[in-house]
């Protein structure tokens, strides 16, 4: 079995249990009401039982899943299919678009979350915008060149298929992003400016089998800074959900051709804290390499994140000091997710 790197080993209390928590998972909302457009009031009473749902999920999971959510199957596939093609060439190959840290995206595998390394390979694109900015960050002309996505040679059509999916993705963003402005008792649409010249992105994720799984993790706990995340897992599993009622680590179980949810840290900062941007982390798998594809719908760079104003009165004031998004993401990659999680904008 060999001997496992110590940078990879978590601190004892954050070790996974191995085996499944049979617990009551996150709540599962079936989104088929969103694709019928009849003005009946049998389905103005469904939008409404809906909308009910998300904001329950939302206000005591921050995660759930959704079934007949819209997104093509087929470009799921596809996506799915050519992450595998790109993760199972040779390190030489994946290495041509590595990541560098004066801003261009692309392939990387030593991540680490709270200064341990994640068992995993990663590659990452932005869905629209190429370029992220942090309002104190000014590149030179040299660097800004070298700014945004890179793309492999192989598979050929990777980049079509990521830019075909990442359509689909926001598409569906804006749905549920409608769902919890009306859960808030806010217009439906009281989010899209924010996302006008949105920063999403998406990440393909590689799990590789891992002989150490009671000591290492694919992603250590963590919380998402954004305003939600939409992740599609294929079967194998491996997602924990910190569970709120009790604290305890919750499997997410995969439901074909689900997507999970989750709340992110600006979401719960827009809505003063009524929905929780909650932990989670990725158990490995010691036999069977995982795929998973996460989207982050985040705001433009200058967004100016802060509790919004409908829901902030003299009963519930601010909870939270005003922040730029992209000074936010800049310092929090500064300190490898382990400072300014949102709860330290805390008043
Ligand atoms: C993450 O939260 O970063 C990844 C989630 C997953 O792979 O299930
Ligand atoms: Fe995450």
């Amino acid at each position: 079995m060999g001997e496992v790197d110590p940078a990879f080993v978590q601190e004892l209390e954050h070790r996974p249990k191995l085996g499944i928590i049979a617990a009551e998972g996150i709540p599962i909302i079936d989104l088929s009401t969103l694709s019928s457009s009849d003005a009946t009031p049998d389905h103005s009473q469904a939008l409404e039982g809906l909308v009910k749902q998300v904001g329950n999920a939302c206000r005591d999971w921050g995660f759930f899943q959704v079934i007949n959510h819209g997104v093509s199957l087929e470009k799921r596939e596809k996506i799915f299919n050519a992450s595998k093609k790109f993760f199972a060439q040779p390190l030489e190959e994946k290495n041509k678009i590595r990541r560098d840290d004066k801003g261009a995206l692309g392939y990387y595998d030593t991540e680490h979350t709270k200064n341990v390394r994640d068992w995993k390979e990663v590659f990452d694109f932005t869905a629209h915008n190429p370029i992220i900015i942090p309002a104190s960050y000014k590149p030179d002309e040299k660097e800004l060149t070298k700014l945004g996505n890179q793309w492999p040679e192989h598979p050929p059509d990777l980049r079509e298929i990521c830019e075909d999916y990442a359509k689909e993705m926001e598409r569906l963003a804006f749905k549920l992003m409608e769902l919890i402005a009306l859960s808030l008792g806010l217009r439906p649409d009281r989010f899209h400016g924010f996302f006008k010249d949105q920063t999403s992105a998406i990440r393909l994720n590689h799990y590789p089998p891992c002989p150490f799984p009671h000591l290492a993790l694919g992603v250590g706990r963590h919380k998402d800074p954004g305003g939600l995340t939409i992740l599609a897992q294929d079967d194998v599993g491996g997602l924990e959900v910190k569970r709120k009622s009790d604290g305890e680590w919750t499997w997410v179980k995969p439901t074909p051709n689900s997507y999970t949810i989750n709340v992110g840290d600006i979401s719960q900062v827009w809505s003063n804290d009524a929905y929780e941007s909650v932990e989670h982390r990725v158990k490995v798998n010691p036999e069977k390499e995982r795929f998973s594809i996460p989207y982050f719908f985040n705001p433009a760079h200058y967004t100016i994140v802060k509790p919004l104003e409908e829901i902030v009165n003299e009963q519930n004031p601010a909870k939270f000091r005003p922040y730029n998004w992209a000074d936010f993401m800049a310092n929090r990659k500064r300190s490898n997710f382990q400072k300014l999680d949102v709860e330290n904008l805390q008043i």
